[in-house]
């Protein structure tokens, strides 16, 4: 029956070396996924609750974009189509501010081009002018980069220089931002790209959108994994990811404490990955 289709993987497919495309069935997040919003899925009661961005919708399923990091990602990826995941929660977290701002600049690195994909098509269609920084190692890491046709301008980076500008988006941006203005800016992928933007944002004086990819274990602003330090011209204030988020001006981010919390468990994911691959 269709009570137990849910959470079914329909469709799997590679996009760069452990980096899986896949479309979950939802009804109920596929319909009501918006920009910006997250899944938690685990994969076994006991599993580990993983949090992911949602990257499409289409009324009766969710795509999400994984990359095998740690044990639990890497059991994700090694599910296959047909195959059932324990449960899903979602959509969580506020959606994005889609409305029309005017220039607007979106920035993916890695995986978090996945992220920016329905941000950037729902602000498109909002009226604004998009210009899109996408940006990899390599040509076979720049994932999802023919899904960016819709864009006024897209800019992809590699560091090798194998497609688009040779450098990284951090590069690309500083110069786009000498040749054009920006109203705001979205920069989503790795902590320290979102922290390096955010620097720049901060000199430029524009708005820069961040979607933190924290600790998270309830998603309901229960357990609090995910507090963040927001500090704002004259305050400081404890901000949970999954109920205040996941996104914030990453010009009040307190990307110090932010990557320290983010790092304090790496030691025991690097062990479970070990013992799990063994
Ligand atoms: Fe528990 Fe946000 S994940 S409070």
């Amino acid at each position: 029956n269709q009570e137990e289709l849910n959470n079914v993987i329909l469709r799997k497919r590679k996009l760069a070396y452990g980096v899986h495309d896949v479309w979950i069935k939802n009804d109920l997040i596929g319909r009501q996924a918006k920009p910006g919003q997250f899944v938690i899925v685990r994969i076994s009661e006991k599993g580990e609750r993983i949090p992911l961005t949602i990257a499409e919708s289409n009324g009766e399923a969710f795509r999400i974009v994984v990359k095998a990091v740690g044990k639990s990602t890497y059991e994700l990826c090694s599910l296959n189509e047909g195959d059932i995941l324990y449960d899903v929660v979602g959509p969580l977290g506020k959606p994005s501010e889609i409305k029309y701002h005017g220039n607007v600049l979106i920035i993916g690195g890695g995986v978090g081009i996945a992220a920016i994909l329905p941000i950037a098509k729902a602000l498109k269609s909002a009226g604004n002018n998009i210009t899109v920084i996408i940006g990899a190692r390599t040509i076979q890491d720049l994932i999802l980069r023919d899904e960016f046709t819709f864009a006024d301008k897209l800019l992809p980076t590699t560091d090798d220089g194998s497609f688009g500008y040779k450098g990284n988006v951090i590069d690309a941006m500083k110069i786009e931002l000498e040749k054009e203005n920006y109203n705001v800016i979205w920069s989503i992928g790795p902590a320290i790209m979102m922290k390096l933007s955010s620097e720049i944002a901060t000199k430029y004086n524009i708005p820069i959108w961040v979607s933190l990819n924290s600790i998270m274990i309830d998603g309901t602003g229960m357990c609090g994994g995910c507090r963040t330090v927001i500090k704002t011209d004259n305050s400081e204030k404890i901000q949970y990811v999954c109920v205040d988020g996941p996104e914030f001006d990453g010009r009040y981010v307190d990307w110090d404490s932010f990557i320290k919390r983010l790092n304090q468990y790496k030691e025991q994911e690097k062990l479970a990955l070990e013992r799990y691959l063994k």
